[in-house]
This record gives C-alpha cells, sequence and structure tokens, in this order.
C-alpha cells in the first residue's frame, strides 16, 4: 500500500511575508531593504560599502552572543561546552576581519564620495564592537573565578597544563578571541591607512595614528603576562 500525500510544496506554510518559506524564515524582503537603492545612492561602491558593514554587524553579533553564553557556561563549570561558542566566536572574527579585504577594492579617490555621505558615522558607534567591549571583560572574570577555584594563577595553569586540560583550552580560547580583536584592528587600520591615508582625521575627529595605538590594547592582558613570566621563569630554571 503506497501512502500518497497531497502537500504541495511550492506552497509555503509559514507565516510572514515574502512569496515562499525560505523568504519568509530569512525576511529576505526586509533584509534586502537595507542598502541604499541605485537611486539613492551617490556612488555606486555605496553598495559594496555598506554590504561589509551589514554583514559584519552580523557576524559580531553572533560572535557576541556566543561569547555570553559561553561565559555563562564558565560560571556553571561547563567548560567544553563554553569551548565550542568560543570556537564559533573566533571564527566570527575571521570572517569579519576577511571581509575587509573588499574594501581595499574601491579607489581612495572614488571613496571619498562614499565618505562624504556618511556624515559623523564612524566605527566607534559599531554595535557590534560595543557589544565585543560589553561582553568580552565579564569572559575573563568567568575565567579568573574558575582559575581561583582550581587554586591556580594563569603562570602555574600553564607549567602544570597537562593536569588542567580543560582549563588549560579554556585560556588558550580567550587568547584566541583576544587575539582575533587585535587581528581586526591590524588589518583595519591598515585598509584605513590605505584608502583615507594614515595622517588624517576621520568623520568622528580619531587621528588614524590613534587606531595604531589601539593594535597594543588586550582584554586579557594577565593572559599574555604569563607568556613573558613563563619566559623568565624558564630563563632562571636554566640559569
Ligand atoms: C573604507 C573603510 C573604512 C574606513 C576608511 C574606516 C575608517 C575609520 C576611522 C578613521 C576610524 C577612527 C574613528 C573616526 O572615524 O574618527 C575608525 C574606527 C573604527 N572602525 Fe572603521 N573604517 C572602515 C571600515 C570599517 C569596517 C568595515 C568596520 C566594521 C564594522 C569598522 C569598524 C570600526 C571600529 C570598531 C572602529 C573603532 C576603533 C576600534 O575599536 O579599534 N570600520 N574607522
Amino acid at each position: 500500500m503506497t501512502t500518497e500525500t497531497h502537500e504541495d510544496f511550492a506552497e509555503p506554510i509559514l507565516p510572514g511575508r515574502g512569496a515562499s518559506d525560505y523568504e519568509r524564515y530569512l525576511r529576505t524582503d526586509e533584509l534586502l531593504a537595507l542598502q541604499k537603492t541605485p537611486e539613492e545612492q551617490t556612488h555606486p561602491d555605496e553598495l559594496l560599502f555598506q554590504t561589509v558593514h551589514q554583514s559584519s554587524e552580523l557576524w559580531l553579533k553572533l560572535a557576541t552572543s556566543e561569547v555570553e553564553r559561553a561565559t555563562g557556561h564558565v560560571r556553571d563549570g561547563e567548560v567544553s561546552a563554553a569551548l565550542r561558542l568560543l570556537r564559533r566566536a573566533s571564527l566570527c572574527l575571521q570572517f569579519v576581519t576577511r571581509q575587509l579585504d573588499m574594501l581595499e577594492q574601491m579607489s581612495p579617490w572614488e571613496y571619498q564620495s562614499v565618505r562624504r555621505v556618511l556624515g559623523h558615522g564612524s566605527g566607534f558607534d559599531s554595535p557590534g564592537f560595543r557589544e565585543v567591549r560589553r561582553v568580552t571583560p565579564p569572559l575573563g572574570q568567568a575565567f579568573d573565578a574558575a582559575l581561583r577555584g582550581a587554586g591556580l594563577d594563569v603562570v602555574e595553569l600553564y607549567v602544570r597544563g597537562r593536569e588542567h586540560e580543560e582549563l588549560y583550552q579554556l585560556a588558550e580560547a580567550l587568547v584566541d578571541w583576544d587575539e582575533r580583536i587585535t587581528m581586526w584592528r591590524i588589518r583595519h587600520y591598515k585598509v584605513v591607512a590605505r584608502i583615507i591615508g594614515d595622517q588624517v582625521v576621520g568623520t568622528q575627529g580619531t587621528p588614524v595614528e590613534v587606531l595604531g595605538k589601539m593594535i597594543h590594547h588586550n582584554f586579557f592582558p594577565a593572559l599574555w603576562r604569563a607568556r613573558n613570566q613563563l619566559t623568565s621563569r624558564a630563563n632562571e630554571e636554566d640559569a
């Protein structure tokens, strides 16, 4: 006996606007209406510029949501679950960094037309990066608490890493996240220097030179300091 279904798979069954369930679920009507139309554009490169920025905001939304969830897992002692989410978050930052390549496809002179219509718009007001600054310190605090709970400091964790595999992996996941943020900053600085120059002031009045200095900022300084301490310790042991 065969069971016949009369379901028409071309017909949408989800609620909402859009001709198909694909468009309804992903809300592509709204998503694709978020960029200027050709009539609204001052320069056709505005589409490239908006695409890179808008997609960066989306990846950062995912990244910071995962960091926040990971922090909750660290607090609850579920380090493996946190590691899985932190891997995703770091991957998001890799994507955001990689897509800066696209901006270098714009001519530095033609970009000046795009720049004129940005008002005081500046990356300092990026909601995604604001979230990065908000969710990262609590992750560091949760890690510190886990370390204290195990009766360790950062240097001891690295020296006795094999006895504390999960915590060691967590420390390295935090270093990954911190490093990915810096790699983005380095790449962004170079893109900015290539497009508008390194001796100019941004749309919100920040000299590009200041962006160069921000490359030295670390969210988890103790984890970076530990490397110096390990080298000193090894040197002392060798002496
Ligand atoms: C043509 C491309 C770009 C140029 C010329 C540019 C330029 C600048 C400049 C000059 C600043 C200093 C602040 C100011 O505006 O006065 C800045 C900061 C910033 N921009 Fe961009 N930017 C570009 C692309 C991007 C993209 C794609 C993002 C991703 C969302 C981004 C995110 C940021 C952030 C987060 C800051 C604050 C600095 C930091 O946290 O390190 N920018 N940008």
